[in-house]
């Protein structure tokens, strides 16, 4: 096979990325290691940057995140059993973010990959890329028994975490930066009502809690929990009893519980790799970092990798200027930075660490004192949350 830009890994990233350059004109084929039901069955994050919107709605698929998808113009702060709201639009120009599951950001991009009868291949197993330092490199693989070839001008690793794409720089070439948090969140999806019309992170002395949404009937809640401790150890009695004793008393008063549908821990951490390009492979999203969800910038960081992605290929294809793919990495990574600064902070100021000292306690306070007293503070965090400027 022979396209223009092949890409690894059929997630958020590949996707938008293949969708995006399709309607400019240029060819890719996307590879994707599971079936599109496995990809569709991973619950995650769902609060979009107007950016990430933005880009949907250029890819031509943002449709139903407009029609469904519900715009918040702020959210709260929990702590000492009162709410803070934190003003998005007010410091930010007006601007907003999105709620809408990155499940149904998905879902989206294959109907519009397969309504342009775009090629996404899947259950394709040993992916190997070959000669990236040349401008000829080549991808190679297997699907139902037998061995295929793509040939191609660049190659994208948006292949997430455990992808083949970023193991395949030489180690002496990538620097990788990671920071682990002693803590977990267990996550609980519900057909329940959101406990808020807007979203709470709540800090309290019992840990961080996080009351989210999906839409109007389905709810997402997390709460902090030791690394030590499995799914199997929260009923989800246990779980309700403990999310409400981390709230506010007028939101667990009126808190809707249910079954569970989905119950799983994900560890918190932070982790980068640079650079983001090695010859013609350029690393995008979770292939070249990893964000604790707190502040959600997981897809979002993967949002803006593949804005400065897709700029500099359309430069390369429509007006022949590599000025674009040659800063791609620094300029993806500054942004990432910025994103990592932020969930680091937002995790830092809203979770017990156990192995605070009373001096890191009063410093966590009284960082909580300070946001909720200053408007330029909030300002800043706002600013960050909306998302920065490309
Ligand atoms: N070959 C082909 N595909 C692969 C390979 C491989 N060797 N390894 C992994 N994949 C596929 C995975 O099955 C997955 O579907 O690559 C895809 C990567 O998707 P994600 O992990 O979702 O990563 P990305 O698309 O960058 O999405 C951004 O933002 O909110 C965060 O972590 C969250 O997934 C989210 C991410
Ligand atoms: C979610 O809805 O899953 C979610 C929302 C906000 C976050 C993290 C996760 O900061």
């Amino acid at each position: 096979m022979k396209t223009q830009v092949a890409i690894i890994g059929g997630g958020p990233s590949g996707l938008l990325l293949s969708q995006l350059l399709h309607v400019r004109g240029i060819d890719t084929i996307v590879l994707e290691k599971h079936t599109r039901d496995y990809v569709l069955g991973r619950i995650r994050a769902g609060v979009l940057e107007h950016g990430f919107a933005n880009l949907m709605r250029e890819a031509q698929c943002g449709d139903r995140m407009d029609a469904e998808g519900e715009i918040h113009e702020g959210f709260f702060i929990a702590r000492d059993n009162r709410k803070h709201r934190i003003d998005l639009s007010g410091p930010t120009n007006g601007n907003s973010v999105v709620v809408y599951g990155q499940t149904e950001v998905t879902r989206d991009l294959y109907e519009a990959r397969d309504k342009m009868n775009g090629i996404v291949l899947h259950d394709v197993q040993t992916v190997e890329l070959h000669d990236l330092t040349t401008t000829t490199p080549h991808v190679t693989f297997r699907q139902n028994g037998e061995n295929l070839r793509i040939d191609c001008d660049f190659v994208v690793g948006a292949d997430g975490f455990h992808g083949v794409s970023r193991k395949s720089i030489p180690e002496d070439v990538l620097t990788e930066y990671e920071k682990v948090f002693p803590f977990g969140w267990l996550g609980v999806l519900s057909h329940t009502k959101p406990a808020s019309p807007e979203l709470i992170y709540a800090s309290s002395d019992r840990g961080f809690a996080l009351c989210s949404m999906r839409s109007q009937i389905l709810s997402r809640f997390y709460i902090q929990v030791p690394l030590t401790d499995s799914v199997d150890d929260w009923s989800d009695k246990a779980f309700w009893s403990e999310l409400k004793r981390r709230l506010p008393d007028e939101v667990s008063e009126t808190l809707v519980t249910g079954a569970s549908i989905e119950k799983s821990i994900a560890p918190l951490r932070g982790y980068v790799a640079e650079p983001m390009r090695y010859g013609n492979l350029f690393l995008a999203g979770d292939a070249a970092h990893i964000f604790p969800p707190t502040g959600a910038r997981g897809l979002n960081s993967a949002a803006s990798d593949i804005h400065y992605l897709y700029q500099g290929l359309v430069d390369h294809y429509l007006s022949g200027d590599d000025g674009g793919l040659e800063t791609y990495s620094e300029r993806a990574l500054a942004r990432v930075w910025k994103a990592q600064r932020f969930s680091w902070m937002m995790t830092s100021m809203l979770h017990s660490f156990p192995d605070d000292t009373p001096y890191d306690r009063r410093l966590r306070e009284v960082e909580l004192d300070y946001l909720l007293s200053s408007a330029n503070a909030r300002a800043a965090l706002a600013e960050n949350y909306v998302g920065l400027p490309y």
